[in-house]
């Protein structure tokens, strides 16, 4: 095989430079240091106005070399801000409530594809094998392809996919799902988000199905399949062991003085279901008086997109919340819920984890959820912890053992909570074993072995279809 070209949106900060908070750009780092390859993505910054021209800066970083670009504030605006986080994020995870559809952001959208896929051809070898991964680049390999290139393009999406009459609220959804057809491989999460793909594909009328999960749209042949994405289960379980030894561990351990740790890990984003779980975890207080000053609620939730209006305000009903709850149950010497707005180191995070009684991973919908693996993968062999697991996240279809609940349903998921600080050493050993195993096997090295995989056994673009499609 051929280089591996990764392109995303996001990409990780240079080693020096913090943590990564977010899935995508966790995920990814750990493949591609099995791997090795070329990564481009937007750098994080706002380009300098005056300049026009993308400027691209480089990186290598053990085995991968980084190409990043910065943007300008309007294409942060109209690509990032916009379209794909006020338009395709809330309309991805079912929430037509939050879609704000605006044609300026829709052409931006394009036009910042249009751009990384110009910088991209010029970089491309004629072996390379490009991934393409999530919402914000959807349209790439369309562009691609209408650039000349013929190399095998996949794409894997990180987040949900909804049936269609959601997806085809958006004005232009016909034109966004034509774009797929540019693919050899079309990844998602589950089966559940495939199955709904291929259902808006068959309703839109693109493409015939030739065999399940085989779709022939002119004179292109691509595939659509579930890669459940996992973590570096055994790297993660490592460090959880050594993180006994962390001056935060430490802090957090004193601190606690015998209390029982509940925590949650999330971007402070609408579908995490940040609000709900407070709300639950105050009836857990309240349904028992006597729970009071005996467990302690971290959670630890860096701002997300906060120049998007509905994460802004968002955040500020959390905060409200996490305040009210704290003023209404708190004493002198306990505070119910420990709220952080900050980022917290993987070495440090696994050992959070480990300390933990119980793990709230529970959101309104999620493509994957790695916080859920990566709270069993640091767990104690001989004394794990209960992860309380949202049934609309991804990962809820492969860790059958959590105590799984509904997170709209607060009383349940306040009795989940209590279930889980109580739960009898056997029963938390038993459900551990079983998800554990799961997670070392489905790690994330296999999920990118078994996606470039399939990549490589897809059939090579015609020679003729660059140009059949420019006619057309
Ligand atoms: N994360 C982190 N520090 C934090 C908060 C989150 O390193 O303070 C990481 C977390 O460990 C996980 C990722 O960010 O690897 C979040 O991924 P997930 O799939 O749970 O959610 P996403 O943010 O991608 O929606
Ligand atoms: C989710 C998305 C990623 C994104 C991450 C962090 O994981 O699937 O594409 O990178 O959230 O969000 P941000 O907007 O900061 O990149």
């Amino acid at each position: 095989m051929g280089r591996l070209v990764v392109v995303s949106n996001r990409v990780p900060p240079p080693a020096d430079k913090g943590a990564t908070a977010g899935g995508l750009a966790v995920a990814l780092k750990a493949a591609l240091r099995e791997t090795g390859g070329l990564w481009l993505g937007w750098s994080g910054d706002t380009a300098e106005e005056a300049s026009g021209e993308p400027v691209v800066r480089t990186r290598t970083e053990d085995t991968i070399d980084f190409a990043v670009v910065d943007l300008s504030r309007k294409d942060q605006e109209e690509y990032y801000q916009g379209f794909a986080n006020r338009a395709l994020w809330p309309l991805l995870h079912y929430r037509l409530d939050l879609v704000d559809f605006d044609r300026r952001d829709t052409s931006g959208f394009f036009r910042v594809n249009a751009m990384f896929a110009t910088l991209l051809a010029e970089r491309l070898r004629p072996d390379d094998v490009v991934w393409v991964h999530d919402y914000h680049l959807i349209p790439l390999g369309n562009e691609l392809r209408e650039r000349g290139v013929r190399n095998r393009i996949g794409f894997f999406l990180h987040i949900p996919w909804p049936p269609p009459d959601v997806f085809m609220a958006m004005p232009c959804h016909q034109r966004l799902l034509e774009t797929f057809t540019a693919y050899d491989l079309v990844g998602f999460q589950t089966d559940h988000d495939a199955e709904n793909f291929a259902s808006c594909l068959r309703r839109a009328g693109i493409g015939r199905e030739t065999a399940p999960g085989r779709f022939v749209a002119g004179e292109r042949t691509f595939d659509v399949g579930a890669f459940p994405i996992g973590i570096d289960t055994r790297a993660f379980a490592a460090s959880a062991a050594r993180a006994v030894a962390n001056p935060i561990i430490r802090r957090m351990a004193t601190s606690l003085d015998g209390r029982a740790l509940v925590v949650g890990v999330d971007r402070l984003d609408y579908s995490k279901g940040i609000h709900q779980r407070m709300l639950a975890y105050e009836r857990f207080l309240k349904t028992d008086p006597a729970r009071r000053g005996r467990v302690v609620y971290l959670q630890v939730t860096p701002k997300s997109r906060s120049e998007v209006p509905e994460y802004a305000a968002m955040q500020r009903e959390v905060a409200e919340t996490a305040g009210r709850i704290n003023g209404a149950h708190g004493d002198i010497d306990w505070v119910p819920i420990r709220y952080l707005n900050r980022t917290i180191k993987h070495t440090a995070l696994s050992g959070l984890y480990r300390m933990a009684r119980v793990g709230l991973v529970t959101p309104l919908r999620d493509g994957m959820n790695l916080v859920a693996k990566e709270f069993v993968a640091a767990q104690d062999p001989d004394d794990p912890g209960v992860l309380v697991l949202s049934r609309f996240a991804g990962a809820a279809r492969e860790l059958t053992s959590a105590l799984q609940v509904n997170p709209y349903d607060l009383d349940a998921t306040a009795a989940a909570i209590a279930e889980g600080v109580a739960m009898p050493h056997d029963e938390r050993i038993g459900r551990w074993r079983a998800m554990y195993a799961r997670i070392l096997e489905n790690d994330v090295h296999r999920w990118c072995r078994s996606f470039l995989d399939r990549l490589s056994e897809a059939a090579p673009p015609p020679r003729d279809a660059v140009e059949l499609r420019r006619a057309s």
